[in-house]
């Protein structure tokens, strides 16, 4: 098993959906190699396939975990939402932007179950000391879900 004291700072390891990871983080790999990444700079990378909603890595592993517009899929599409008899169904909608209240409550939930098991899996795995950054798209205060790009440019493709 890795170790961190056998890896260098410098190493850099890329993770992905395991369905995902040849399409997603093999190319960018073979680039660096092939562009002798290591060669010029000493870092090396690294492929971790699997969600990050669950461990991938060792305890007290990472020095540094960065997640960069990810976090905003969510581990799954909640239940509710594609049930008929539900409240909270969102008839067949992809999004939330003019979706009824309890269908944002029940994405919200969902989002808060999978941010929960993302800070305490990485929360194990981080050194002591260790830093985590992520980015995620945002909405700010006071400005309703229908004018958040993400979901106008939904709504264009009529999901
Ligand atoms: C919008 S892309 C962002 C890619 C890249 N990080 C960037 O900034 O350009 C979202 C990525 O998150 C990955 N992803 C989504 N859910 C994931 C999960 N549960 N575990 C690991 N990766 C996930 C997808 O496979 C996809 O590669």
């Amino acid at each position: 098993m890795l170790s961190s004291k056998s890896i260098k700072a410098k190493d850099t390891i890329l993770s992905s959906l395991s369905s995902k990871f040849f399409s997603v983080i093999t190319p960018p790999m073979i680039s660096m190699s092939s562009s002798n990444l290591f060669l010029q700079t000493g870092v090396t990378a690294t492929g971790v396939p699997g969600s990050f909603y669950s461990r991938l890595f060792p305890k007290a592993f990472l020095h540094f975990a960065y997640s960069s517009y990810a976090l905003q899929c969510l581990s799954k599409v909640p239940e509710e939402v594609v049930d008929m008899n539900s409240p909270s169904w969102n008839k067949g909608r992809i999004h939330y932007s003019k979706s009824a209240d309890q269908v944002v409550k029940a994405y919200t939930t969902q989002y808060a179950k999978d941010m929960e098991c993302f800070l305490n899996a990485r929360a194990q795995e981080i050194v002591r000391g260790g830093l985590m950054a992520f980015v995620v798209p945002g909405r700010p205060n006071g400005i309703p879900h229908t004018e958040v790009f993400v979901n106008t440019a939904t709504e264009l493709f009529g999901s």
